[in-house]
């Protein structure tokens, strides 16, 4: 495997991922990625000129571009996608094309390229649906019961996956990995949105009443894990990758509190999101035994480290706020920022 296509690059984990590539790895990398609000060319501009990196703008369900790109290419990692739950429920239209279509685009142009693999496919824990909190954590083998549009479209993508495997032999592997929080996270997301807005002295808008379960991991720990399913996967296969974290959401909030030293008042517990998922949570033996894969990094590291990288690069998400972000949030919570 020399060189590899990875779609998405540009966004949270793409941006966390190229660069372990880069660090780690000699493998030469095209980034495609289409620059959508949640891409920010930004994230990864001080990787151009490496010798090892392309980036190229475009959209992975473009079946002309992605056939050309994938002249030469060995693997594929997927990370391109719509990625939010909450816009999913306003809008599902572009996360079927993104989402559903583009997997496809993508599927069909490494099979008639004759690349040789693997197609690793970024999938998420969202697939499997909601846990009540006595039941056991989520399994490759779990039925996939997706509750929102986002999930629904990630599912799909998981099983034209599944069909490109069982009917062409496309060496497929997929990764379902439970919620990622790090470094270059776009702020609309839980963890980012809150750390932003503790520092702002923002209200922090809790949904229902904050004890909905997420199982938190470091993004370096899922990005590692994706690499181990990318070069030590058994085609075909699926690996559950979490950080054997869970977590109300209260509980996250706090946190973000006590790191930066601000008041519990400015939580608001605001209308709880339609068919808010209950809890998610991650059996994990599997990448444990077959990849030799377990996430490093504890949830107080990772958010000492995540809260630090938020303080210390305030102009990165400034610059995210006064753009578009702004109207989305007005949208959204029905107030301005
Ligand atoms: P993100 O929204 O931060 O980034 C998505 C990237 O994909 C952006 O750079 C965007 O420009 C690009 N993109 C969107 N549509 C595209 C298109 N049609 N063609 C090309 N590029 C396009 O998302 P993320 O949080 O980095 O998630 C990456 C992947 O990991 C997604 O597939 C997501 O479902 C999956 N995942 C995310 C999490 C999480 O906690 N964030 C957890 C598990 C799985
Ligand atoms: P989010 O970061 O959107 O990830 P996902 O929906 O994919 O799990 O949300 C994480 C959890 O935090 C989820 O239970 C919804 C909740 N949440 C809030 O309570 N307030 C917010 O403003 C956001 C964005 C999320």
């Amino acid at each position: 495997m020399e060189k590899i296509l990875v779609t998405g690059g540009c966004g949270f984990i793409g941006t966390n991922f190229i660069r372990l590539l880069l660090r780690e790895r000699d493998y030469k990398v095209t980034n495609l990625d289409a620059l959508t609000y949640a891409g920010n060319p930004e994230n990864i501009r001080d990787m151009e000129g490496h010798p090892c990196y392309t980036f190229i703008k475009g959209r992975i369900e473009d079946h002309d571009l992605v056939s050309g790109l994938m002249e030469g290419v060995d693997a594929v990692v997927n990370f391109a996608a719509e990625s939010h739950v909450d816009r999913s429920i306003k809008n599902a239209g572009p996360f079927i094309n993104t989402n559903v279509l583009g997997t496809q685009v993508l599927l069909d142009c490494f099979r008639q390229a004759g690349c040789s693999g693997p197609f690793l496919h970024v999938s998420t824990d969202e697939v499997y649906g909601s846990l009540k909190m006595e039941e056991p954590p989520f399994r490759e083998d779990n039925l996939l019961k997706p509750n929102s549009p986002y999930s629904a479209s990630k599912a799909s993508a998981d099983l034209l996956c599944r069909a490109a495997w069982k009917t062409f032999g496309t060496p497929v592997v997929i990764t379902r990995c439970s919620n990622n929080y790090g470094p270059y996270q776009f702020p609309e997301k839980l963890i980012p949105l809150m750390i932003i807005n503790c520092v702002e002295g923002r209200r922090l808008p809790v949904y229902g009443n904050g004890m909905n379960v997420r199982d938190w991991i470091y993004v370096e720990d899922h990005c590692k894990g994706v690499l181990a399913a990318m070069e030590k996967g058994s085609p075909g296969s699926v690996y559950n990758l979490g950080g054997n974290c869970e977590l109300a959401n209260i509980e996250v909030v706090e946190t973000i509190l006590r790191l930066l030293g601000k008041p519990r008042e400015l939580i608001e517990f605001v209308k709880d999101r339609p068919g808010h998922d209950r809890r998610y949570a991650m059996d994990t033996s599997r990448a444990e035994r077959k990849l030799s894969w377990s996430p490093e990094i504890d949830f107080e590291t990772g958010m000492e480290r995540t809260v630090r990288w938020y303080l210390d690069h305030r102009q990165w998400w400034r610059r995210i706020l006064s753009g578009q972000y702004r109207s989305y949030y007005r949208e959204h919570y029905g107030r301005g920022l």
